[in-house]
């Protein structure tokens, strides 16, 4: 007898009356119309089924503390910087447990099952690291959380701010971050790149930088990004997040930059609802946008993802752990509103991201972990416009969450009494 059987099920690729067989942990088998018993059954009645959404691109130490000490008046990324600067002497290891513990339940409702989630390194204690090792620790159990080093203050500009990156690394952390636009001058930035990419070589880790985070086009941490990792053959393994300041860069410029990306097969990530909400702020009329060109690298063939970033921070004030909530803003802002493009805006919370973190078995296929959830929606496309329902979520086979579907009561004199929102 199977573990678990879902059938008529739809997929992210179209596939329809699919069943999902589970055994151990693991899909066993992804067939038509399958029938058979099982300990757990239950008909997705033709929605779709996904392997679970993925976070690239997390702050989850800084993560619901919104408002402590104060709020961020103008709405800055440096003034969300020095926020963070006023928080961090208060912070004690229990109140970021107990945060990201809380974050993860959330996520875990909203069948988001694996994140990468940058942790401060700039405090000498290293306070955020060890809480955050203790979180990843602790929700193992459900949840992939993937840990990267990022020196905040700056590794070359803070005192002590290499040492303490290496220290954190020493301690378990998985990849090697950096925020070259943050260093005091672009050479400085430049050489901050090539340390942390020489350091990521030599102990055979992953990197993940905030890279021009920045509206200024002469920002172009990116471009040496992408000639270290081609230097010492880290095609694959590096990742910039943010790059924003592609937004602004003159087109022929880009023309060059984005084969050069391709060519060191870096990974990307967007933040839309960080991007729109932090960038332009020194702009009147027209306000750019900010986020980074995100059709432009998908039709070069580099691996973009969707990250959420911040929820309830000093630097966003909005979120719940819903990276529907990421795509559906990413498609705006990027304009992607072709079939295809909408499409891509799932897999860039979905299938890229787990890429980018290097998650093994990973997808809906024999073989792969049995991770999945089933949304209230017929297809991605619908998922994002609705942010839909995550009606069940499972990992290795058992079910973590479930949610009702949302129906509306209607009191309308010839109407039907209830409102779905779903095509069908
Ligand atoms: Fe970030």
């Amino acid at each position: 007898m199977l573990d678990l059987l879902i059938t008529h099920a739809t997929l992210p690729d179209g596939r329809q009356n699919m069943s999902i067989a589970v055994q151990d942990g693991r899909i066993v088998e992804v067939t038509e119309g399958l029938q058979a018993p099982a300990h757990e059954a239950v008909d997705a009645g033709g929605l779709l089924v996904s392997p679970p959404f993925v976070d690239a691109h997390f702050h989850m130490d800084s993560t619901l503390s919104y408002g402590q000490p104060r709020v961020n008046e103008s709405g800055t990324l440096l003034e969300g910087i020095a926020l963070w600067g006023e928080l961090k002497p208060t912070l004690t290891h229990d109140a970021i447990v107990q945060r990201a513990l809380q974050y993860c339940d959330m996520a875990v409702a909203r069948g988001l099952l694996a994140i990468r989630s940058h942790v401060d390194t700039s405090h000498p204690s290293l306070l955020p690291v060890e809480a955050l090792l203790d979180v990843k620790q602790r929700v193992a159990p459900y949840l992939d959380l993937q840990l990267v080093a990022f020196p905040q203050d700056g590794v070359l500009r803070a005192p002590g701010g290499l040492a303490n990156l290496k220290r954190a690394l020493d301690l378990g952390v998985d990849v090697v971050g950096g925020i070259p636009h943050f260093e005091r001058t672009m050479a400085q930035g430049a050489e901050s790149v090539k340390i942390l990419c020489e350091l990521a070589a030599e102990r055979g880790k992953r990197v993940d930088m905030h890279c021009d985070e920045s509206d200024d086009p002469h920002s172009r941490h990116v471009e040496t990004l992408a000639f270290e990792t081609q230097r010492l053959g880290l095609h694959g393994r590096v990742t910039g997040s943010h790059l924003t300041s592609m937004h602004s860069m003159d087109n022929y410029y880009v023309s060059k930059l984005i084969p050069l990306m391709a060519e060191a097969d870096l990974g990307v990530v967007a933040n839309p609802l960080i991007n729109i909400t932090l960038q332009g702020r020194h702009d009147t009329y027209p306000k750019r946008r900010g986020m980074t060109r995100v059709p432009e690298l998908m039709a070069a063939g580099l691996t973009v993802a969707f990250g959420h970033d911040c929820v309830l921070d000093p630097w966003y004030s909005g979120g719940s752990a819903d990276m529907l909530e990421a795509a559906h803003m990413g498609l705006h802002v990027g304009q992607m509103t072709s079939q295809a493009a909408m499409r891509q805006c799932f897999d860039a919370v979905t299938v890229n991201p787990a890429k980018l973190l290097g998650l093994e078995g990973y997808g809906i296929e024999p073989g792969a972990y049995a991770d999945f959830v089933l949304l209230h929606a017929r297809n991605p496309v619908e998922a994002i416009r609705l942010r839909a329902a995550r009606l069940g979520v499972w990992r290795r086979g058992k079910r973590l969450a479930s949610s009702p579907a949302p129906v509306a009561q209607l009191h309308l004199p010839g109407r039907p009494d209830k409102v779905h929102f779903t095509s069908n």
